[in-house]
């Protein structure tokens, strides 16, 4: 359990930790490799450490020793049969994306994580997988894991994915690394291609023409060396935290800007916020930079449409960044939201009006400031009222075990009257074990 009051004048240099989506990637590919592969930057959060697990459980020796991981990989088809369940723990990138392993593998594996995990939706890979004739199933029938899988040889497909989802997209195409002939996936917007740019470092013949990314069967993938960067969907806590809080000036090191990814930095700037990223750079095949965040007078924006995938993660703590903005913000768009580590879009909205915010959820979004916006229209001075921040208040924040939400609502927290309490704050260990000591180290000691 956490306590967090008000604060102002956040100050400071951080380096948040390793991008989440690649460490898991680094590990897996780096499993189906020939050879050691060193990843510097691994986040050792408890979703990367289930991929490791799941791994090792698959007779993968990996090893860390002086800030590195060293995956010592035995080739495509070198991994063994588990002796037991493999235990995906929360994470829904290691579930799904290991799933399109395991449908080619020559034995017979079965996942299962917690509570939460096992409640989201499987079918979305269910569907592909067995278009490639992959015998994956949901062992209780309702579409969600424990998922068994009695690996065998795939038929390559083309799959028309009804959702941009970079983990249906990486398990169809993981699955294309063991099926007859070329494999392509097309989504309806570009979801993260981390996918993509690392097994092409590997060295897989993949390529990507608009939202369409084919693969054909390599006969090796080769060791490489990594380096993470920092997660931007980490950083997004503290980019919100500096833009809101009074009087806050920070610089966030060594963040990964890929496109597919940086819509918050897209959503900053039409929101006028003072952000600015320095030294831009690339760092092992992705755009890196520093991203310096000043407090800001904000704007009301709408989100929608071919960006949403690209700041799916960062929707809560955006979300609370528009209650601090001017006029009214629309989010639209976002089913995917109610489907992931818990339904955010109920879970945002309740917190934030127990906060005191006017939040209204949609089907697939948020309307923020909807209310105070219309009031200010009706003004019978004709002109509108001056806006000078939301007035939260602290409250008790039931997160569900959601990381994210458990983030949002320490920012949150410290921008709210009175005290703002997490009670399952643990669960920052999904992502972000460091979080409450970096957020305290900006903190000024009063
Ligand atoms: C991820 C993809 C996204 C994202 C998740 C990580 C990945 O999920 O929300 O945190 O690493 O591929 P979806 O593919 O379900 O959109």
């Amino acid at each position: 359990m956490k306590t967090l009051t008000r604060k102002s004048g956040l100050r400071g240099t951080i380096t948040v930790p390793g991008d989440k989506s690649i460490s898991h990637r680094a590990v897996m590919f780096g499993a189906l490799a020939e050879g050691t592969t060193t990843i510097h930057g691994f986040l050792k959060g408890a979703d990367c450490l289930s991929t490791i697990g799941c791994f090792r459980a698959m007779g993968i020796d990996i090893e860390e020793k002086d800030n590195m991981i060293y995956v010592h990989g035995k080739g495509l088809h070198g991994l063994s049969a588990p002796k037991n369940v493999l235990d995906v723990g929360n994470s829904g990138t290691t579930t799904r994306l290991i799933s399109g392993i395991l449908a080619g593998q020559p034995f017979t594996s079965e996942l299962s994580g917690d509570a939460s995990l096992n409640s989201r939706p499987m079918k979305r890979i269910i569907t592909p997988l067995t278009m490639m004739h992959a015998d994956i199933t949901s062992k209780n029938g309702d579409g969600c894991a424990p998922l068994i899988i009695h690996g065998k040889p795939l038929t390559a497909i083309h799959y028309d994915s009804p959702v941009a989802s970079a983990q249906v997209k990486s398990c169809v195409l993981l699955a294309g690394l063991y099926a007859d002939g070329e494999t392509s996936v097309t989504e309806p917007a570009l979801s993260r291609d981390h996918t993509e740019r690392m097994l092409r470092s590997f060295g897989a013949d993949i390529r990507t023409e608009g939202t369409t990314c084919t693969i054909r069967p390599p006969e090796t993938l080769h060791s490489q060396h990594i380096e993470v960067p920092g997660d931007i969907s980490s950083a997004a806590f503290f980019i919100v935290a500096a833009l809101i809080t009074p009087d806050s000036e920070i610089l966030i090191q060594n963040v990964g800007i890929n496109p597919t990814r940086a819509g918050i930095l897209e959503v900053c700037r039409a929101m006028n916020a003072d952000l600015t990223l320095e030294n831009v750079r690339e760092a092992g095949g992705e755009p890196v930079a520093d991203i310096r965040v000043k407090t800001s007078r904000l704007r009301g924006t709408v989100i929608e449409g071919d960006i949403i995938p690209a700041l799916i993660d960062e929707l809560p703590v955006i979300a609370l960044m528009a209650c601090f903005a001017e006029g009214e913000t629309i989010i639209r768009d976002a089913h995917e939201l109610r489907v992931k580590e818990s339904d955010r879009i109920a879970i945002v909205s309740e917190n934030l009006t127990a906060m005191g915010a006017d939040v209204i959820p949609t089907d697939d979004g948020f309307l923020i400031n909807s209310r105070q916006n219309a009031s200010a229209d009706t003004d019978s001075a004709g002109s509108r009222a001056s806006f000078s921040g939301a007035a939260l208040h602290g409250a008790s924040i039931a997160c569900a075990m959601d990381h994210r939400i458990a983030m949002t609502f320490s920012i949150a927290g410290i921008n709210a009257d009175g005290e703002t309490v997490i009670t399952d704050s643990d669960c920052v260990d999904v992502s972000y074990p460091d979080f409450f000591r970096q957020l305290h180290s900006l903190c000024p000691e009063k």
